[in-house]
């Protein structure tokens, strides 16, 4: 049996090169062995309903060797399901989401899904741009959230599929090396919510035999615009319909975090955590001090605000940036990004009303968004890091959410 393995890893190696659209991983699957619980890691697709407009949503399956498997939609790039083996080897589902696309489109939790064409908020929704001002969608009181009324949450994206064995002295040259990715892409008309600029985003999203979930973003634009896109995924390490995160210990490398105002928009402060119930420097319970009496507290009631990541050097590099653990499953979430800010937000609008997977009743801050990103409206404020896209620029960005028992 030995003897053939190089020349299934060719094989595979072949159909990752040429990958035609959107099928290339499924018709490959048969000498791949997809379903086992070994090789490198496989994607298969199925039909997952219609959009509103009567558009055609899949669901694309990825798995790896160690029994982990995430769902992923062409809609919105939602990743509606992550199951991981938990220290005991139970399966847990760890993130937040509904059963049917009709229930995204409706709802306004982002459960899971790519954000953009900028993430978090730009006050109200105005920004200049070499001398001109633009005007985008109000969705958020006066102000911008996450991409306007019809963000890059609520849009049918192209996608193809790329499935690989080792790539020698490759990206994926590791211990267990093979990747599955789900490659997305969408076209952000000039105009749309009001930016300028055609926006041509494509998005990565890779499991690995690692237990990574890669996200790899990439835009260029035909006019000047500015860009901001994460996965906005609700993790609750103990199981999706676990109830409250709030025993979960995080830890972030951030020694500054960005006051709000009414609104959530930025102050420009970037204040230090020391003393506050914002130091995360060592994991701490995200229960322990969430209920003090702090303005900033009150103001998101709770954690929904944006941590400056000490590491971050603009140079493009993947960095530490949290970890989340979750005591009963024992399992740990690790946040690696090149992005240089962090929102923690504690899912504080979380309120019962949301029927999610299964029928599962997700109440007050039941999930926990790591949201890596550029700083919330850092298009109104030129001393933060710019999230202006030329033409002839490509926007690049990473983040691998790990997954791993403790
Ligand atoms: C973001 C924001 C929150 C909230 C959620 C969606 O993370 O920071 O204030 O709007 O999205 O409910």
């Amino acid at each position: 049996m030995r003897s053939i393995v190089p020349l299934l890893s060719l094989m595979i190696l072949l159909t990752a090169c040429g990958g035609d659209p959107d099928g290339a991983a499924e018709r490959s699957a048969g000498s791949t062995a997809v379903g086992s619980n070994s090789g490198p890691p496989t994607i298969t697709s199925e039909p997952w309903g219609v959009t509103p407009e009567g558009d055609s949503v899949k669901l694309y399956t990825l798995s790896n060797a160690n029994g982990m498997t995430v769902r992923v939609s062409d809609l919105g790039g939602i990743v509606t399901e992550v199951l991981v083996p938990d220290r005991d080897g139970n399966l847990v589902d760890v993130v937040l989401g509904y059963d049917s696309p009709d229930a995204y489109v409706e709802g306004s939790t982002y459960f899971g899904s790519i954000v953009g064409r900028y993430a978090n908020r730009i006050a109200r929704g105005r920004f200049e741009l070499d001398g001109t001002t633009y005007e985008l969608a109000t969705n958020n009181g006066e102000n911008h959230l996450h991409g306007g009324v019809r963000g890059f949450d609520r849009v049918l994206w192209d996608a193809f599929t790329v499935q690989s064995g080792p790539i020698p002295g490759g990206p994926y040259d590791v211990p267990g090396a093979g990747r599955a990715s789900l490659i997305l892409s969408y076209v952000s008309e000039a105009g749309e919510e009001g930016y300028p600029g055609s926006l041509n985003a494509e998005v990565t999203i890779t499991l690995t035999n690692g237990n990574e979930l890669k996200f790899g973003y990439e835009a260029t634009t035909d006019a000047p615009t500015v860009v901001n896109l994460t996965h906005h995924g609700y993790w609750n390490l103990a199981g999706h319909a676990s109830g409250s995160v709030l025993d979960h210990g995080l830890e972030l490398r951030a020694s500054r975090y960005s006051p709000v105002d009414a609104g959530l928009i930025p102050t420009g402060e970037l204040r230090h955590v020391e003393g506050t119930p914002f130091d995360f420097r060592t994991p701490t319970r995200i229960g322990d001090r969430i209920g003090e009496d702090d303005e900033q507290l009150r103001i998101g009631g709770g954690y929904d605000h944006n941590f400056v990541l000490d590491d971050w050097t603009g140079d493009g590099a993947l960095r530490l940036a949290a970890r989340l653990r979750d005591p009963t499953s024992g399992l740990a979430l690790e946040v690696l990004t090149t992005e240089p800010g962090l929102q923690l937000y504690s899912g504080n609008f979380l309120d019962g009303s949301d029927v999610g997977k299964g029928g599962a009743v997700y109440g007050y801050r039941n999930g926990l968004c790591l949201e890596t990103q550029h700083f919330p409206d850092s298009p109104n404020r030129l001393e933060f890091p710019s999230t202006v896209l030329r033409p002839g620029e490509t926007y690049e960005s990473e983040t691998v959410y790990r997954i791993r028992t403790t």
